[in-house]
């Protein structure tokens, strides 16, 4: 195992959240270096099962030898059908830590970081047909627009998107220099790693279509939770925790909760304590934490 491959952040209160039962029964849907899950082994008497999920073929090598544990190497967006598959209808606990390690920025190849120049990729799941060159090179114009101000949200994605598309006319853009050649006029120095963050952060949740995953993953939740059962979410950014926030109080991601017969709100979870954050001591041993928002919630 790669000893630096991922730092777990708020790993305690994660796991805390989970309120682990020792034969229960948990999800860590993203495995990663297996911080998270490994903390979570610790607390399962023998009979307890783990099953973790990561779409990165990497994360396979950090897999502990422990027979109560099992990873499924697929996409969380598939929870349900993938549990079913291997016998399991309900489980006591999910936790979720979206969004990318440290090891997939570290690995220049990969992509992810604005420290490297490599070729646009951007990919959790190495086999996934988009890639930040099909983003960048493929789609039109208004798209571009809009991942840059919805996901990046940049101010001046209109100019950005027009410029790309004019100079792919040309050649494509094959790299993370050449794209940053191209939107150079769009950095300027005192603030060139905070936009240029802004974009690598837009096309990141766009290759990975990580909004309509995440989506897609919160309403399956209500189904696969035993009642009591606990929700364990650390979310990266605004758009991520907003989505996390308003499923745990309405059960859905617009508009208001649904009400019963007697006018009395039908939700699916109720949330367990306020908004957790990490301690400045944390972050400052881990700056990855800084921007980690973890919510709780328990099935009723
Ligand atoms: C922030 S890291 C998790 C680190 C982990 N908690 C630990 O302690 O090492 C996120 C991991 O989730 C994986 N991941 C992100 N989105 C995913 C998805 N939709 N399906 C499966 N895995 C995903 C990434 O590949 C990455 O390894």
């Amino acid at each position: 195992m790669e000893t630096n491959y991922h730092n777990p952040v708020l790993l305690k209160e994660t796991v805390d959240g989970l309120a682990i039962k020792e034969d229960g029964v948990y999800v860590d849907v993203t495995f990663g270096g297996g911080g998270h899950s490994r903390e979570i082994l610790k607390r399962l008497g023998s009979n307890g099962r783990l099953i973790g999920f990561d779409q990165d073929e990497d994360a396979l090598a950090n897999v502990p030898e422990d027979d109560r544990f099992m990873l499924v190497s697929q996409n969380f967006r598939y929870i349900k059908r993938f549990l079913k598959f291997h016998g399991i209808k309900k489980v006591d606990g999910i936790l979720g830590d979206f969004g990318v390690s440290s090891h997939q920025f570290d690995v220049a190849e990969r992509g992810f970081s604005t420290r490297f120049d490599a070729d646009l990729d951007m990919r959790m799941n190495q086999q996934s047909e988009i890639s930040a060159f099909t983003v960048i090179n493929e789609y039109d114009e208004a798209d571009l627009r809009k991942m840059f101000s919805v996901y990046g949200e940049l101010k001046n994605a209109y100019a950005i998107s027009k410029t790309i598309v004019a100079a792919r006319l040309q050649n494509s853009i094959k790299t993370g220099a050449e794209l940053k050649q191209v939107i150079a006029r769009f950095l300027p120095k005192h603030k060139e790693n905070k936009i240029l963050a802004q974009v690598y952060q837009a096309i990141r949740i766009e290759v990975n279509q990580e909004m309509e995953v995440l989506e897609e993953f919160l309403l399956q939740t209500p189904d696969l939770l035993n009642e009591g059962g606990r929700l364990s979410l650390i979310s990266y950014h605004s758009l991520e925790d907003r989505l996390v926030k308003r499923f745990i109080r309405d059960g859905k991601f617009e508009g208001h909760a649904e009400k019963d017969f007697y006018g009395n709100v039908d939700v699916p979870f109720k949330k367990v304590g306020g908004l957790i954050v990490p301690s400045a001591e944390e972050i400052s041993q881990n700056n990855r934490a800084r921007s980690a928002k973890l919510r709780i919630a328990e099935r009723v």
